[in-house]
């Protein structure tokens, strides 16, 4: 494949094939593979106007033994469904889900990147309700598409921490909301916190629970962590932020390392005391927080580096990922 691995980025551009199956009268088809990117719709499709469209984010990777990994995507399944039963979507069998990805993995297998690349193939799942309609009403007819994207090691220039901003004026979900399922439309509603905190010059927005916003929920495309003073992984527990598969594996490394977790409510007021704080997904992983902007204070964590627990997390994750350490946890699905 004549692709240079080594300036992949992480953006969309076009592998062999995506994977597609129709819902219709009640059923999933089979399935199909297209050589397509392109789809046909009614401009009166449900998704566009009403929004039922979900989405989930995988990876694999290959190994230096030229293995194939995909990481946990029966975990990218079971959360499909949990988004899909909250929108009146059809779930599609987790077991057939990690076929169809096996499927659409090995046929674009030209298209992972080598191990030394540091890359990995991306794994975009998406599903959408195309009835043409004007009333507001579930879909009848959805597709399920499973595409993939070759993408690069975002650190290949090494980790560096990045400044938060906390989104003052504008909220991702609402309390009792979609904001713990992956709807297309949290994502529309927390660009304008993403623009402002990048008018401010932080790459990242980070959101307080819609309810009282006074403590802590995630940021626009990844969970809050952080390392306490007396070395604990705390995360915080909210009904309004999405079950971040890689948080979920972070805690497990965390515990391997004989870490403390502690998953519950966080105080805002809290983070000017924090030792660590990162953000984490399977786009990065993990980057670390640097600075933390809330309104005309700035929280800061000294951190021109990646600070050493974080690190180990780090290590610890994609070493699994790779194929370089064991996979104690059942994490990895080979091809
Ligand atoms: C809002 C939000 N939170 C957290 C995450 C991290 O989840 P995961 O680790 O499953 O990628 C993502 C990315 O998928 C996200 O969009």
């Amino acid at each position: 494949m004549n692709l240079d691995w080594n300036t992949l980025g992480f953006q969309f551009r076009p592998a062999k094939s995506n994977i597609r199956f129709h819902y219709k009268d009640g059923a999933w088809d089979d399935g199909q593979l297209y050589n397509t990117y392109d789809i046909t719709m009614s401009v009166a499709a449900n998704c566009l106007h009403y929004g039922q469209a979900i989405f989930e984010g995988g990876k694999a990777f290959r190994g230096r033994d030229g293995k194939v990994r995909i990481f946990r995507p029966e975990a990218n399944g079971t959360r499909l469904n949990s988004s899909a039963r909250q929108l009146l979507m059809p779930e599609f069998p987790v077991d057939r889900f990690v076929e169809a990805v096996k499927t659409v993995v090995r046929d674009n297998q030209e298209y992972i990147p080598p191990f030394e690349s540091g890359g990995s193939l991306y794994i975009r799942p998406v599903m959408f309700g195309v009835t043409p309609q004007i009333g507001v009403n579930a879909s009848l007819e959805y597709w399920l598409v499973i595409m993939v994207v070759p993408v690069g090691n975002y650190y290949k220039n090494g980790i560096k921490p990045v400044d938060a901003m906390i989104s003052k004026d504008y909220d991702r979900a609402a309390p009792h909301g979609t904001g713990h399922i992956k709807a297309a439309g949290n994502y529309a509603a927390s660009l304008i916190s993403s623009k402002q905190a990048k008018d401010h010059h932080c790459p990242i927005a980070l959101f307080l629970d819609p309810g009282s916003h006074t403590f802590v929920d995630e940021f626009g495309t990844s969970n809050f962590l952080a390392i306490t003073k007396d070395g604990k992984y705390i995360t915080p527990k909210s009904d309004s932020i999405l079950p971040s598969i890689t948080n979920n594996s972070l805690q497990a490394i965390a515990r391997d390392l004989g870490m403390e977790v502690e998953y519950r409510k966080i105080a805002a007021t809290e983070l000017p005391e924090l030792a660590e704080v990162a953000a984490c997904g399977t786009a990065v992983v993990l980057t670390p927080v640097g600075r933390i902007f809330d309104g005309d204070k700035i929280y800061d964590y000294h951190q021109t580096e990646i600070g050493p627990v974080m690190k180990k997390l780090y290590d610890g994750l994609i070493g699994v990922q790779r194929g370089e350490l064991p996979d104690k946890h059942g994490f990895i699905t080979e091809l």
